[in-house]
């Protein structure tokens, strides 16, 4: 914990939701080496909680299912994001969120911080996946990750997320990349399309990343077989630079019942069932 004991304001409270990309085409490279994506984002039903409390100075204190290893200093997003809103006050963060799992945990958490403080200036200096956290709504993304276009058109899905308890360190995915001029996303399928016409749209688009980040762990082969063996599943892909995958279902019972049969064949997995959008 740091920080002083100041006088202090109303408290916030701020859930951040588990960023899912749907998709992930890597479109070429810049010449300063950062890589132009072409994203469908949506956001999940399961998150971090924020509790911000103005004062003087600043403090953070990380607690929850998922808060070993997340620092309480300068190195958290969070914190980050708070300095460069130059906001003041103490932070509980409560982690549900794998961090270094492809789901923008420490993204998600700025991003939701910058929102709930009104922050309107740009975020990507705190990494490609903050502007669409700061936005926490489905979009496109495009860019670096800066140009973010609302998808309000884009409909729930029930899936299921699953992290091997993998960290995978994003500039080493990027760098096992082989193809890095791969197509865009077509157009989005119009409002009002039904299921199976977003389950076809999506089997026809990528994550570009997949490939270099099981070659980095190969765990993420091991966790798309599984979700690809469970009853009903109607996609499966990774997310981001992983490791977390999803898999996508016709239901709430099929996602749930899914992910319980993950969790009993691998208790070690991180394996939660959730709504997406
Ligand atoms: O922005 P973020 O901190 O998530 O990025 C981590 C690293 O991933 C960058 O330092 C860069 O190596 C790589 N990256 C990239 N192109 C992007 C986003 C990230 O090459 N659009």
């Amino acid at each position: 914990m740091h920080g002083t004991d100041a006088p202090e304001g109303r408290a916030l409270e701020v859930f951040a939701p588990a960023k899912i990309n749907l998709t992930l085409h890597v479109t070429g490279q810049r010449a300063d080496g950062y890589h132009l994506l072409d994203s469908l984002v949506v956001f999940a039903d399961v998150g971090d909680r924020l509790r911000l409390t103005p004062g003087e100075g600043l403090a953070l204190r990380v607690t929850g299912p998922l808060a070993a290893g997340v620092p309480e200093d300068a190195r958290n997003l969070v914190w980050k994001a708070a300095e460069l809103a130059g906001w003041r006050g103490r932070i509980e963060l409560e982690k549900h969120l794998p961090h270094g799992g492809g789901i923008g945990g420490g993204s998600s958490d700025a991003g939701a911080f910058l929102r709930a403080v009104g922050w309107r200036e740009s975020t990507v200096s705190l990494g490609a996946d903050v502007p669409v956290c700061r936005l926490g709504q489905a979009a496109r993304m495009s860019g670096i990750g800066d140009q973010i276009t609302p998808a309000e058109d884009v409909m729930s899905f029930f899936a299921v997320l699953v992290n091997p308890n993998v960290h995978i360190a994003t500039p080493k995915v990027f760098q096992s990349l082989v193809a890095k001029t791969n197509p865009p996303m077509p157009p989005l399928p119009a409002a009002g399309a039904g299921g199976s016409v977003w389950i076809e749209w999506l089997t026809t688009q990528r994550n570009d990343l997949q490939d270099a980040a099981q070659e980095v762990a190969p765990v993420i082969g091991d966790v798309c077989v599984a979700l690809d063996e469970t009853d009903e599943v109607l996609l499966t892909r990774m997310s981001g630079s992983g490791a977390t995958c999803f898999g996508l279902y016709p239901s709430a019972k099929a996602a749930h019942a899914a992910a319980e049969t993950l969790s009993q064949q691998h208790p070690d997995w991180w394996c939660v069932p959730t709504v997406l959008n």
